[in-house]
């Protein structure tokens, strides 16, 4: 697979402008096993970066033009960096808010030809947008020879997106995507941004399924999720002394407060609270190598998000509840943002064959349509692949 984009992305380079790309970058989408919309809410997450990725094959410009060329749309934008002009609200929005949140940190950057191709589905919850950006910031920081680290990248990648796309994520997926590590969860903790890597035990598949569905409400449900969390800090901050996000807030203190919600607002709150928990719970289980223990949170987390975050979907709830019959399959909730998109599995590797055809048939009865079944291995993050010559 890699090899097949790898060699795409130079191909198409030189198609493109004639002649041979300088560097290529590749920067992987994630799956997230656990911990979901706790990022924005400074709480715990448990993604893995897979090895799906965005690749970009690129030059520098002696001038401040950036030419851009997105291989698997056929399309082609070019823009100046000198100013940055506003979004657009097409794909080339990813680079050109990567290059504002840059540029904007005090950063020169150079021009640039580029192409981009990528194997993560778009809008299926599996970070096809950061990893877009993370590849695009990681080759200007080659190019451009940028003294950024890797967190310092991912919150510039974040704030492009908040603030130049105008989706308010968290900080999960641009974090997952530039410290990815083979064979490994990551344990982000989101207030400190502090990384642990969790060993994925072997014998272990990490299935996705992809119910096809998109939603186009997502990005506005996703900003109301997040504003109804802040609106439920305010009110507890009161009773709370010392609250600034809900990963301050315990159960105990949801037992005793939660009353001054609203039914909505405390629904959300439990969801969080009640996450962050379970993902340190799952580290501990994981790193105990007891993966019925993990396959619990993950089933209870898919409960939670149907029923208190209220993001899921009747083809999500499909595949996660055809999952938990299998035996083998040890949990599996949906995973991202929600309301379409993805749920993924945690399996034994002998089991997969049974799980992706107990999946196709349950889901080919209901909806009429084949799920995307795949298995995804735990990849490095953000890297240069090589400089051509
Ligand atoms: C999207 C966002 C992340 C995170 C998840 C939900 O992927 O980009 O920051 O909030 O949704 O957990």
């Amino acid at each position: 697979m890699d090899e097949r984009l790898f060699q795409a992305a130079v191909d198409g380079f030189r198609a493109h402008f004639g002649y041979d790309p300088a560097l290529l970058v590749r920067a992987p989408g994630r799956v997230n096993l656990l911990g979901e919309h706790t990022d924005y809410n400074e709480g715990f997450v448990l993604p893995v970066a897979v090895d799906r990725a965005a690749w970009v094959a690129a030059s520098p410009r002696p001038d401040s033009t950036v030419r851009l060329v997105a291989l698997d749309m056929g399309t082609e934008a070019t823009f100046p960096l000198d100013p940055i002009p506003p979004r657009q609200g097409d794909w080339a929005d990813y680079p050109r808010g990567v290059a504002w949140a840059l540029a904007g940190a005090g950063f020169s950057l150079a021009g640039m030809d580029a192409v981009l191709t990528s194997d993560v589905p778009i809008g299926a919850g599996l970070s096809s947008s950061a990893a877009v950006e993370v590849a695009f910031a990681w080759t200007w920081k080659e190019l451009s020879g940028l003294p950024l680290e890797r967190t310092e990248l991912a919150l510039l990648c974040q704030r492009a997106e908040n603030e130049y796309v105008g989706v308010r994520c968290g900080i999960m997926d641009q974090m997952a995507s530039v410290w990815g590590r083979a064979g490994h969860a990551l344990l982000l903790d989101c207030r400190t941004l502090a990384v642990e890597t969790v060993p994925i035990p072997p014998g272990v598949a990490i299935v996705v399924a992809d119910t096809l569905v998109r939603r186009e409400l997502a990005a506005s449900e996703y900003n109301r999720r997040r504003q109804e969390c802040e609106e439920a800090v305010q009110i507890l901050a009161d009773y709370i002394p010392g609250t600034r996000a809900l990963r301050d807030v315990s159960l105990e203190d949801l037992d005793r407060f939660g009353g001054h919600l609203p039914p909505t607002l405390l629904r959300r709150a439990r969801h969080v609270v009640r996450s962050n928990i379970r993902v340190l719970w799952a580290v501990a289980a994981f790193r105990a190598g007891d993966l019925a223990a993990v396959g619990k949170a993950m089933k209870y987390s898919h409960l939670s998000l149907r029923d208190d975050y209220q993001v899921s979907s009747p083809e999500l709830d499909t595949l996660a509840e055809a999952a938990w019959e299998v035996p083998g399959c040890w949990g599996a909730r949906l995973t991202g943002a929600g309301f379409g998109g993805c749920i993924v599995a945690l399996v034994a590797e002998e089991a997969v064959p049974e799980l992706a055809r107990h999946l196709e048939e349950v889901y080919q009865a209901r909806f009429g349509r084949r799920p995307t079944v795949t298995v995804c291995r735990a990849s490095d993050g953000a890297q240069s692949v090589k400089r051509a010559t």
